[in-house]
This record gives structure tokens, sequence and C-alpha cells, in this order.
């Protein structure tokens, strides 16, 4: 018989497509978030024995990110409840650069069940599905360290190797770093982007501490503020400005280059600008 398979926040950028993958085949599958029924949510951890009933395996992706310092409590129960309902197997999706993450990741592989953790570098899909998408409509980019490099990860090569690790063995109990074939700095995304949908993109560069107060003026709460500078002062130091095979040689072929995504994105529509009536 085909694994059940609980997709922790089904309804975001790598569950939605992790959760397509497997109905498509044919495989059982339980939503999870706080609007799936019945629901998952990270705050309340009561009803988990509920959403686990009949489940043998588990894709987390876990909110807001494995840096946040209620994490590693938030892992650890959530594998206590997993061994309890006598749960297979888990896929962890991890942040790389984060030392906290690491200490989660630790949770799961020392959890007895099965694993595979995807430690990986930042989304391409921030820029369509994600925080920067808003920004990109407005034709309107404040962005702090701008020549930071990162070897984005396209959703779509994420997503099959998350599917195969939980429909095959072949990533059973392997650690992957995840990285896109190579390095892209964020002036040239946003130049790019400007290019390929054929629009201006004004783009003002400021300091991170600037950032974080123009943020704050428009309303976003601390935890969120939080975790940007986390991400930008300590994840984009420099420590992931390097490419690994890991996605290459699990996936049998290249991962997707930035040139490829942007193209193929500007053509689904997502980056065209409203009509601004002058
Ligand atoms: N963005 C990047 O570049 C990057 C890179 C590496 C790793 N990551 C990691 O990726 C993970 C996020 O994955 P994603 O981008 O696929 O998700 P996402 O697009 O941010 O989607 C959020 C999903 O989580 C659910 N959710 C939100 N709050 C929840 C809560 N309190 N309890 C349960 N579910 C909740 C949402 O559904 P409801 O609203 O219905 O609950 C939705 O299904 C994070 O752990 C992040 O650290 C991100």
């Amino acid at each position: 018989m085909k694994p059940k398979t609980l997709i922790i926040g089904s309804s975001g950028k790598t569950g939605s497509r992790i959760l397509s993958k497997l109905k498509q085949a044919g495989y059982p599958v339980q939503l999870g978030s706080r609007k799936a029924e019945p629901s998952f949510d990270w705050e309340n951890p009561e009803n988990w024995e509920e959403t686990l009933q009949g489940i043998d395996q588990v894709y987390i992706s876990f909110q807001p990110d494995l840096a946040v310092p209620s994490s590693l409590k938030a892992i650890q129960s959530l594998v206590q409840v997993c061994q309890k309902n006598k749960v297979k197997r888990l896929v962890l999706l991890s942040g790389r650069g984060e030392p906290e993450a690491k200490v989660c990741e630790q949770v799961v592989q020392n959890s007895g069940l099965e694993w595979t953790i995807l430690r990986s570098s930042w989304f391409l899909q921030n820029f369509s599905e994600g925080m920067f998408l808003e920004p990109i409509l407005e034709g309107k980019v404040l962005f702090p360290k701008v020549a930071a490099k990162e070897p984005f990860v396209d959703l779509d090569d994420l997503s099959e190797l998350a599917f195969a690790s939980l429909v095959t063995d072949k990533h059973k109990n392997k650690l992957y770093e995840l990285t896109g074939p190579e390095l892209v700095s964020f002036k040239d995304v946003f130049n790019t982007i400007a290019e390929v949908t054929n629009q201006s993109i004004e783009f003002e560069e400021l300091p991170l501490d600037d950032y974080l107060l123009t943020l704050k003026e428009f309303g976003l709460p601390e935890d969120v503020l939080w975790l940007i500078d986390y991400l930008f002062r300590t994840v984009l130091d420099g420590r992931n400005e390097s490419v690994v095979s890991d996605l290459e040689l699990a996936l049998g072929r290249k991962p997707k280059d930035f040139q490829t995504y942007a193209k193929e994105t500007a053509k689904s529509g997502i980056w065209k600008m409203p009509e601004r009536v002058s």
C-alpha cells in the first residue's frame, strides 16, 4: 500500500508543489496547515496527535524559519508525536547557513525514524511568490546588501527531490545541501527581472538598519523584523557564497539556472506591473 504523507505547509511554496506531485502519482496525502481539517498549527501542539493519525511520513516545513528560538522545542515535540504514532519517515526542509537549523536537523537525524534533510539556499521563488514580489510589481525596490551573492534554488527542483525522498528509498538518511548552479547577486536579480519583463524597476540600496526601520514604519511586527535582520545579517554575511553539487547529483541533472527561471517566470505574467493611472 502507498504510504500516506502529512505535508506541513501544504499551501506554501514548497508544500503545494510536493502535494501536487504526490496526488498526481496517486499517493494519499493529508494537508498540514492552519486552514486544513484537522488543522495543524505550530502554535498549538494539542491537536498534532489527531492530525498524525494514520500518517506514514511527514514533509516538514517549519514556520516561520528554523532559525527562530521556538523552533527546537517545536521540532522535538513533533518528532515525539511522530515516534508515538509510528510514523516511518521524516523529510525536513532546512535553511543553509543557519546554526539553529542544524540543531533541529540533528533532532530529526537522531529520531530513530528514516529521514532526509533538504538544507536549502534561498529560493528563486522569493521573487515571484514570496516577499520580494510586491516591490517588484511596484517598480521600486529598496534593498540592503545588493552585492551579496546567493546560489538560489528553484522550487521545482527542490520539490522533485522532496517527492523522490518520500516515495523512494534513494535518499533515505541523507543530508543534502541544496544550491542552484551559480551565484547571483541581488542587484543582478532585479536588473535581470527588469530586462526580461521590459519594465523599469527603480533600485535603491540602503544600509540594513535603515531598511529595517523602513519595514517597521510599514507596520511589520517585531518577530518578522527580527527574522529579516537575522537573514540579512547572518545568512547573507558571505557564508553561503559557494555552489555545491548535491542537488545535481541527487536529481541526476543540472538544477535550473537563474536566467531560465527569470525567462519562464516573465512568460507566466506574474511580474507584469499593474497599469497605473497618472
Ligand atoms: N524562502 C527561502 O528562501 C527559504 C530558504 C531555505 C529554507 N526556507 C524555509 O522554508 C520554510 C517555508 O517553506 P515554504 O516557503 O514552502 O512555506 P511558505 O510559502 O512560507 O508557506 C507557509 C505555509 O505554512 C503554513 N503555515 C503558516 N503558519 C503556520 C503555522 N503557525 N502552523 C502551521 N502552518 C503554518 C501556511 O498555511 P496556513 O496559513 O493555512 O497555516 C502555508 O501552507 C521555512 O522553514 C523557511 O525557513 C526558506
